[in-house]
């Protein structure tokens, strides 16, 4: 059973095992945060905005400022989902201080709930260090699009080894206190194994319907990106060509001088 139905704002304690599925989506902006608010369990502002608001090639160039401003704008624009935002590349790997000094900022500066981090084994103890610290993180395994440059963009488990990788991650996640984990882009079999066996809710991404939650880049679920979009999404509408027939009939009644709307104001003819 999902906890949308809540009045309050949900926070990390509501996103619990066995409390599930719980249903959440990308958010990067006021407006769309107030239309999937109410909603949606949790709001992710995603460093995908790199790509998806900024036209980047890749999430590597998203910057530390770009987030605590995007992830502000979707405070202000919610009031119920528990509103997570990504520490983008370079702002953690360092040391488990320089992690705790941005995702301070992060809280301190967007008042959002959590901030997630790419990364499994090798990242434990960065978690840990936060988690002791009063950061709530919720780790992100599998296809880590942060790691592009040396794992490629594609599905991760594809032999025992790289299942066994995933599995590890996942509990070193787990075992360093995180609330949650996002499973992306691994094989049906091992995201339901690894969420049959993890304390913490698994939040899937091209994964499992096994898991206890699923996110989704909500420009891809109402085809607005229209760069791509995942195999594994459903498009639940077509922004994208409704977006373009309206602007074609603005800019055809612009150079016809028809201006509707203008009577309403100054007694214009339209
Ligand atoms: O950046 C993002 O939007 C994400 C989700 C796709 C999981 O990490």
């Amino acid at each position: 059973m999902s906890v949308q139905s809540s009045t309050r704002r949900l926070g990390v304690r509501d996103i619990r095992k066995g409390k599930g599925p719980f249903a959440c989506l990308t958010a990067y902006t006021t407006p769309i945060a107030r239309l999937l608010d109410p909603h949606m369990d949790m709001l992710l502002v995603g460093d995908s905005l790199g790509m998806v608001l900024y036209g980047l090639d890749s999430t590597l160039a998203v910057s530390l400022e770009m987030m605590i401003a995007h992830g502000s704008a979707v405070m202000r624009g919610s009031k119920h989902a528990c509103v997570m935002v990504d520490m983008p590349f370079g702002s953690y790997q360092e040391s488990p201080q320089q992690a705790f000094r941005n995702a301070a900022r992060i809280l301190a500066e967007t008042g959002c709930a959590a901030v997630k981090l790419e990364g499994g084994v090798e990242m434990a103890e960065t978690i840990r260090f936060l988690v002791q610290r009063g950061v709530p993180v919720c780790g992100h395994v599998g296809l880590m699009p942060q790691a592009v440059n040396v794992a490629g963009f594609r599905a991760q488990g594809r032999d025992a080894a790289e299942a066994a990788r995933v599995t590890a991650d996942a509990h070193a996640v787990a075992d360093a206190g995180a609330f949650a984990v996002v499973i992306e882009g691994t094989f049906e079999a091992l995201a339901r194994e690894i969420t049959e066996k993890l304390p913490i809710p698994t939040i899937g991404i091209g994964a499992s319907p096994a898991c206890d939650g699923q996110i989704l880049v909500t420009d891809d679920v109402l085809g607005l990106f229209d760069t791509f979009t995942p195999r594994f999404v459903k498009r639940y509408a077509e922004l994208g060509p409704m977006v373009s027939s309206a602007v074609e009939a603005y800019a055809a009644d612009v150079r016809a001088r028809r201006f509707p709307g203008l009577e309403h104001c100054f007694g214009v003819k339209a």
